[in-house]
């Protein structure tokens, strides 16, 4: 049941592909230029009334909730919060009609994400759910459901979920921008046309997993690293963190590149690994100086960057792995892939139970 690779968490890396295109095809339009989401069952009218937008979830999901936060503010221009459910329940949220509460989980059955949609219903704001599961509590507690279509997901570090999620939240994204008139028409075209190519662009990720393995085996000797970025690449550096941290054990921190010099530098010692996202290029002279500042402290730095910058951020960093070329929204979908992969063999090297990691379930039922 595992086609042939070692562990669910390998095959589901390498499910992503078809997640996409699963999780997409069906709801862009034949002519390439829309997206359509009568599933959701939302009228045009009460698109035009949200205000504001919560983002409610757990763990991975959160993470790809970071993301949707960019994704819908930047579309859409609405006001987006993105909270941990286990804090949004219980910090009194500011929730009015006009709030409309997205609730992100795999399972869908996860306690603190689904307490949070009740709570937004009791304040009288419609919830939509993003899930995986067709049928589960969430789903059918929810006003309005969009499936994430990557199948099952069996190992607990979720891969191809927070993936598929992300491009729930583009394809949403763009549906309130064309539906709002937010954005012009050839720019949602734009966008649709770079999502398409993403499941080819994962898959040429994939085949360089032998260079990811290398890192990974590196990193596996050491006790403590860091992620940095900026922006979506932030967000992206939070999920890579809790991933290796989930299956390997090793102590790792998310920062934002901009917020080191405000304490975390201090931590930076001769010899530590820091991963560096610098996708974003409009931020990207600001990233590569923060590399500077932890290079000259003696880190040890992989650079994550775009085909087309690569050379450039090369002689900031000591080893650079390129992702292809996309527009900055999107490059969240592509990035990932390789940390996910450095957490893989990080833990394989290590040679802790990947699938199943101590202490985690992978649903999380309980409070
Ligand atoms: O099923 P959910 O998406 O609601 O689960 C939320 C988290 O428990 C989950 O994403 C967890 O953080 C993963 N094990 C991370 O890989």
């Amino acid at each position: 049941e595992k086609a042939g690779f070692d562990h669910f968490m390998l095959k589901e890396i390498h499910e992503q592909p078809k997640a996409y295109r699963d999780t997409m095809m069906s709801r862009i339009t034949e002519d390439g230029k829309s997206v359509e989401l009568k599933e959701l069952g939302m009228t045009a009218e009460f698109i035009k009334s949200i205000r504001k937008v919560h983002i409610v979830a757990c763990g991975t999901a959160y993470h790809a909730g970071l993301v949707g936060k960019t994704v819908i503010e930047s579309l859409v221009r609405i006001p987006v919060e993105t909270d941990v459910a286990s804090e949004y329940r219980y910090r009194s949220p500011i929730i009015t009609p006009d709030t409309l509460v997205i609730v992100v989980s795999q399972s869908g059955e996860t306690a603190d994400t689904l307490a949070a949609l009740r709570e937004a219903q009791r304040n009288g704001a419609r919830v939509l759910a993003i899930t995986n599961v067709v049928g589960s509590s969430i789903a059918r507690e929810a006003d309005h459901v969009l499936i994430t279509w990557a199948g099952l997901e069996i190992a607990v570090a979720s891969t191809k979920a927070y993936t598929s999620q992300l491009v729930a939240f583009y394809l949403f994204g763009l549906h309130l921008a064309g539906t709002i008139g937010a954005q012009e028409a050839s720019f949602i075209e734009e966008v649709i046309t770079s999502m398409k190519q993403l499941p080819e662009q994962v898959e040429s990720i994939l085949e360089q997993s032998a260079v990811l393995k290398q890192v990974a085996e590196s990193i596996s000797h050491h006790k403590h690293l860091f992620f940095i970025g900026r922006g979506v690449d932030y967000a992206v550096a939070q999920e890579g963190s809790l991933k290796l941290k989930e299956i390997s054990y090793i102590h790792s921190e998310a920062y934002a590149a901009g917020e080191l010099k405000h304490g975390t530098l201090a931590l930076i010692e001769d010899g530590i690994p820091v991963i560096a996202l610098v996708t974003q290029e409009e931020l990207y002279e600001k990233t590569l100086s923060n590399i500077k500042e932890v290079k000259a402290r003696g880190a040890h730095v992989l650079g994550i960057a775009n085909a087309g910058t690569e050379e450039e951020v090369a002689k900031s960093v000591d080893e650079l792995f390129a992702i292809p070329k996309t527009l900055p929204l999107l490059s969240p979908a592509l990035s990932v892939v390789p940390l996910q992969l450095i957490s893989y063999y990080a833990s394989l090297a290590l040679e802790h139970d990947v699938d199943k990691p101590r202490n985690l379930a992978k649903s999380v039922t309980v409070e």
